[in-house]
């Protein structure tokens, strides 16, 4: 079938037809979830985490996302590739061009930023150079030491509030899609509604136009920590630890 776009995914909103988006950091494993029909390719600053050992994902460079965003993109021929701009990489509007450029450079189709309002400077210069933008609301990780911790949004009508107005902010701004991190069901079924463009949850019910995991958590790649709302549907580190263990095995017997 035909390569994804932003437009498509606006359309699927209208068809009612859910968009599936997981995130990627390498050839293999991109060109995998290509072939499986994935939607969306996030080559996610959850890379930080979940490849290169940060605490966080503060700690990650757009350095090291171009290097991620060029693996996993030569492995995709359909799906739209999303590249994340990481901490500290948008800060001015002219930085965030610079540094969306790269990425697109990099074989990116579009770029991701977190934050709503206080963002739509950078979305609308990255947009006036030709570059798709995705927004990321509700819990947002590269403020997570600010913020103290992992908290959910949406408790709170003035919380629910600000939130929409960031959604129709970064809307208006033109973003075609807009993630919604650990956002109460009842707030992103809102949010969801009052919006043209896509909601994309991770841990936010099952009320928004489509859903995101990082990878490792679906396929059972972190062992030492999975989130509450993820459902594993595989066991990768049970393998690659058997795998390991009967080579081990294999390489001790070897001649005796
Ligand atoms: O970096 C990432 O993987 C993300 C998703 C969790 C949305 O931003
Ligand atoms: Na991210």
């Amino acid at each position: 079938s035909s390569p994804m776009t932003p437009d498509r995914l606006k359309e699927m909103k209208v068809q009612g037809e859910k968009i599936a988006v997981l995130t990627a950091y390498d050839y293999p494993t991109a060109r995998l979830f290509d072939e499986s029909g994935i939607d969306v390719i996030l080559v996610g600053d959850s890379l930080g985490m979940v490849v290169l050992g940060y605490p966080d994902t503060t700690h990650v460079t757009i350095d090291e996302m171009v290097h991620h965003v060029g693996a996993a993109a030569r492995g995709v021929k359909r799906a739209l590739v999303v590249g994340d701009l990481p901490f500290a990489s948008y800060t001015m509007p002219k930085q965030a061009v610079v540094n969306a450029r790269r990425l697109m450079d990099a074989g990116a189709h579009a770029v991701k930023l977190e934050g709503g309002r206080d963002q739509c400077d950078q979305i609308e210069e990255i947009i006036a150079d030709g570059i798709p933008v995705m927004a990321h609301l509700g819990m947002l990780p590269q403020s997570v030491k600010m913020e103290g911790g992992y908290k959910i949004k949406g408790k709170t009508p003035p919380e629910v509030e600000k939130l929409l107005d960031d959604a129709r902010a970064v809307q208006e701004a033109g973003a075609f899609a807009v993630v919604l991190e650990l956002v109460k069901s009842e707030a992103s079924a809102q949010i969801s509604t009052a919006l043209s463009i896509p909601t994309i949850g991770i841990g936010s019910g099952l009320n928004c136009d489509g859903q995101v995991l990082v990878s490792h958590d679906l396929i059972g790649l972190f062992p030492w920590f999975t989130p509450k709302f993820v459902k594993p549907h595989g066991h990768v580190a049970e393998q690659i630890r058997a795998s390991a263990a009967a080579f081990i095995a294999d390489t001790k017997q070897a001649g005796r």
